[in-house]
């Protein structure tokens, strides 16, 4: 929920720090702050937006080849100067910056105040400092990273920090438990940050660290251990990510880019998984555990927001094609609810970024229950990806918008061809329905590609409702899952109350809320249920209701009964959902625009959920 990151080289640091917080800013971004270890320690941060603390520290002493910064999305304490980090002790010997929850701070605090801390700032960030304070004035011999050890023993929650000394001024400490930090290896030099991104252009080589890894990073080298301090084994990794994927390009925000981009990455996650003559499917990261899946008492599927959205669809087409109970389930619900789990279960937990705290949570569980446990993640080196089974990533590139679009068509291209390989080998679907899926499915980019020539007629619609306080999306079959997605797009950026229902269920309740107020989004392709789906159009004209419907292209009927209609081309029912999305997104980005919101930091949310 929050970004980190850190400097200790031969550079500045200030222009280092600045420009990986402008990176991490999709994580949150109601305060920003750095310290910098020049001849002292100095600490400027801000409420608002990365950029007013850049110009808030651009007046000051911002020199120094040692730094740490932060951008936050506030659990404790509301944005406000004082609350943002980094985060003193109360004689400014430490600074930290943290993302996480620290759930025992209020006991923590009580024990300090006994010892005659004090506090300027209600975060629990600032016990942490006064705690890692409290341990290295214990004794002469207990150096910074001793006594972030010893405060960290304490801890009882969710962690990623950075720890600055003034007393040493060559150091930077770092510690990770639920919370993502990666390091970046350059030549004398070391870079940190939460995830990835702000670290590619400056070096390839990277550590993730693993929980309770502590790692102390020095100019002349680089020492990692854990918290009971035995030495950890070290594991470099490469960065794949192309710098050209970390900027807007010629689009005004990430979002529309990401949107535009789903063509090909749509292609780039079937790319080397689908054979060219449509006769096998080929998921390497699932080799070692699929004759457990292929054995399975039943699959769960597990995830939060729009990746829900996507177990839902996974859910449709592995019972349809493969045959194999599914049930699919919020993460937040299934960590905290005693399912009944055992080795013979598969289940698949599926997130963008393989940090969501829920997410991992749920993983844990399962795993502990003995299931085999596969990840469909978008993210290399997240901890969903290195604490999984088995997975498959879904090679949508860097999703900065926090309103979730490319990821989604990735993680529902995946699920496909999970579904029609299991299928496939277990003979449960006929041999020519799927050679024409996998078939159809190779051809979803190009599809993709003719919708989005659709934008301009869909930014017409969305003037049209953009005043609108409610909205309802209604979806039968795989589509109802398109539509709760085309209803989260649209509230999660453009703060309209928007809601997604199973058609079916509009006249036991719905139905009261329809007048001529309500736009209704409706996704009615020509599939098995369109007759069903016309009729509740027309129970919806009848009582003044304004439909948006997506339709099949040349739906001449229902060009004549909805108000406005978007038209897809004509697909297999079970791939619409790839193509049907794409005008949900549009829609809801248009529409924020037209009401003034800022569609890539969205009010109130964060990229990446990684507390509870
Ligand atoms: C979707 O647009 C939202 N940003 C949110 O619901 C998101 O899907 C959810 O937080 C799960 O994130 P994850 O896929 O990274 O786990």
């Amino acid at each position: 929920m929050c970004g980190i990151v850190g400097y200790i080289g031969k550079k500045e640091a200030f222009p280092i720090l600045i420009k990986g917080l402008k990176w991490l800013e999709y994580r949150g971004y109601d305060s920003a702050g750095v310290a910098l270890l020049n001849g002292s320690l100095e600490v400027y941060k801000k409420k608002g937006k990365v950029i007013e603390m850049e110009q808030f520290a651009l007046s000051k002493n911002h020199s120094g080849t040692i730094g740490i910064g932060h951008t936050r999305w506030a659990t404790h304490g509301e944005p406000s100067d004082e609350n943002a980090h980094p985060q003193n002790s109360m004689n400014n010997v430490f600074t930290v910056v943290h993302n996480g929850i620290i759930e025992n701070y209020a006991k923590l605090k009580t024990d300090l105040v006994k010892h005659s801390y004090t506090f300027k700032s209600d975060t629990d960030t600032e016990v942490l400092a006064n705690l890692i304070d409290f341990f290295y004035h214990q004794d002469e011999g207990i150096n910074s990273e001793m006594a972030v050890q010893l405060a960290l023993s304490k801890v009882v929650g969710a962690y990623g920090i950075a720890v600055l000394c003034k007393n040493e001024k060559n150091k930077i400490v770092v510690a990770r438990k639920g919370s993502p930090l990666v390091v970046g290896l350059g030549d004398g030099e070391y870079f940190i940050a939460s995830d990835a991104a702000p670290i590619a252009e400056y070096t390839g080589q990277v550590v993730y660290l693993n929980d309770e890894d502590i790692a102390i990073l020095q100019r002349d080298g680089f020492t990692l251990k854990n918290v009971s301090n035995n030495p950890v084994s070290l594991k470099i990794s490469s960065i794949d990510l192309e710098i050209g994927e970390l900027d807007k390009g010629d689009f005004d925000y990430f979002m529309m880019k990401e949107i535009y981009e789903q063509p090909k990455t749509i292609e780039e996650t079937f790319r080397g998984r689908l054979r060219a003559d449509h006769s096998e499917i080929v998921l390497g990261g699932l080799l070692n555990v699929f004759p457990k899946i292929e054995e399975a008492r039943r699959i769960i599927i597990i995830g939060c927001g729009t990746s829900w959205h996507a177990a839902l669809i996974g859910e449709y087409m592995l019972e349809e094609y493969a045959q194999v109970p599914v049930e699919v389930e919020y993460a937040s619900e299934f960590r905290y609810r005693k399912p009944v789990i055992n080795s013979k279960d598969v289940v698949i937990l599926i997130s963008q970024s393989g940090e969501t705290a829920d997410t991992l949570a749920a993983l844990h569980l399962a795993k502990a229950k003995g299931a085999t446990v596969i990840g469909i993640c978008n993210v290399v080196g997240s901890t969903l990806a290195r604490e999984t089974d088995a997975g498959v990533y879904t090679h949508a590139g860097v999703e900065i918008g926090v309103a979730s679009t490319k990821a989604f068509t990735a993680q529902v291209t995946v699920l496909t061809m999970i579904a029609l390989k299991l299928a496939n080998t277990k003979g449960t679907i006929d041999i020519k329905e799927y050679q024409t899926l996998v078939k159809e499915l190779s051809e979803i980019p190009e599809k993709g590609r003719i919708i989005l020539q659709s934008n301009d007629k869909i930014k017409a619609i969305a003037e049209k409702y953009h005043k609108a306080i409610n909205a309802l999306y209604l979806g039968r079959g795989y589509l109802f899952p398109v539509a709760l997605e085309g209803a989260l797009k649209l509230k999660e950026i453009s703060y309209i109350h928007a809601e997604g229902y199973a058609a079916g269920e509009m006249k036991h309740g719905p139905i009261a809320l329809v007048d001529d107020n309500l736009p209704v989004v409706v996704v009615a392709p020509q599939d098995d249920y369109y007759e069903k789906i016309v009729s509740n159009i027309q129970e919806i004209k009848a009582r003044k209701g304004n439909v948006i419907a997506i339709v099949t292209e040349g739906d001449t009927g229902l060009k004549e009964l909805a108000n406005d209609v978007i038209e897809i081309p004509k697909s297999h029912p079970a791939l619409a959902v790839l193509l049907s999305v794409i005008p949900l997104q549009l829609l809801a980005y248009h529409i924020a625009l037209f009401k003034g919101c800022n569609v890539d930091q969205p009010r109130n949310l964060a990229k990446s959920v990684t507390v509870e």
